[in-house]
């Protein structure tokens, strides 16, 4: 849905809901907005843990807990780090390779700074003048990772602990974070973590986690394995997925794909509109109904639905209480 009907605020009411009926919620809190609407909802405090800037959760994108193979590590750090930081394939060539090689030797323990004092190092006799650039430009695109609120979000080196998420609701807040390309680096690999987490756990039919991911226009502005993965896998390893956007028609078709269950608030843009084809069955009918919906309305559609219906999601309190 467009901006301000209501999307953040019928997550927060669907995560209340599952926390009801004791299944664990990780949100992706983009703006820092859910802690006040489920405080206002009326989920006790204890009940929430949240991660920010200031205390963050301690992620160490280089761990090596899950049992993948240093391949497999490796091609996923690579694949996050060439979406987010928009690597050439020479600069994503010396990452491999560095990767390897550090990984290989200590299969936990390094960080974005020893990445950064192994490239000044790296010596190849056949390194060309083109190598040494790209190395160089690799070294210049890595840099702003070890230092700053950058260097405060990855300085943990340990093993992950497993106390993240014992609580009903987790949330990681980012509204403090600087700039989105560390907004991004952070949530993918944070995501890439609770991939590896979930899938070593095993297959399961029961649903145990749903990850919130507001704002995944943001997230997924350009194109990356693990969120692909991520939604084409991890449901049976029982972990659902919340996907909140402004637009329709930029969501990657992976997206498209694998959601069961749409929840549209009103689209106003020309190019929603026209995508509305591709998201509901006869679509194009429901036009005039989607873009008259209130603040607070939506239309839903489940798979095995035989039409879309319309909805208005009560809240639990009084708006002007907020
Ligand atoms: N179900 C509802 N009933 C009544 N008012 C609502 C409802 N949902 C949202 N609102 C009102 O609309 C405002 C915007 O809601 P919300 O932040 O959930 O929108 P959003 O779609 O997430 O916006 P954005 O795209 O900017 O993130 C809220 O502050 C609230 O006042
Ligand atoms: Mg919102």
């Amino acid at each position: 849905g467009s901006t301000g009907l209501g999307k953040t605020t019928t997550s927060s009411i669907i995560v209340s809901e599952l926390a009801k009926h004791g299944i664990r919620v990780l949100i992706i809190d983009w703006h820092d907005e859910y802690l006040r609407l489920l405080r206002k909802i009326g989920i006790p405090r204890e009940m929430i843990k949240v991660y920010n800037a200031r205390k963050p959760y301690p992620l160490n994108p280089f761990d090596f807990k899950h049992g993948e193979s240093i391949d497999e590590k490796v091609s996923f750090i690579v694949d996050i780090m060439e979406s987010t930081l928009s690597l050439s394939a020479p600069q994503s060539y010396y990452l491999y390779e560095i990767l390897q090689e550090e990984l290989r030797d200590h299969a936990s323990g390094i960080s974005f700074s020893t990445l950064l004092s192994k490239l000044k190092e790296y010596s190849d006799i056949t390194e060309g003048y083109s190598g040494r650039e790209a190395r160089y430009a690799l070294m210049r695109k890595i840099r702003p990772l070890t230092i700053g609120q950058a260097k405060k979000l990855f300085e943990y080196t340990g093993s992950v602990k497993e106390e993240f998420m014992k609580k009903p609701i987790t949330i990681i807040e980012l509204g403090r974070v600087r700039n989105n390309t560390l907004r991004r680096i952070y949530t993918l690999f944070l995501l890439k973590e609770i991939f590896s987490m979930y899938t070593q756990k095993g297959l399961s039919s029961k649903l145990k986690l749903v990850i919130v991911l507001d704002e995944f226009h943001n997230l997924a502005s350009t194109s990356c394995e693990v969120l692909e993965r991520l939604f084409s896998e991890i449901r049976k390893f029982g972990v659902g997925l919340i996907v909140i956007s402004q637009t329709l028609f930029d969501l990657p078709s992976y997206v498209l794909r694998n959601v069961n269950t749409k929840i549209i608030h009103s689209v106003k843009t020309y190019r929603d509109i026209k995508e509305l084809v591709n998201i509901l069955p006869y679509g194009p009918r429901y036009q005039d109904v989607i873009i008259n919906l209130a603040v607070g309305e939506a239309v839903v559609y489940k798979v095995d639905m035989q039409h879309p219906v319309k909805v208005r999601i009560e809240f639990p309190f009084k708006m002007q209480d907020l």
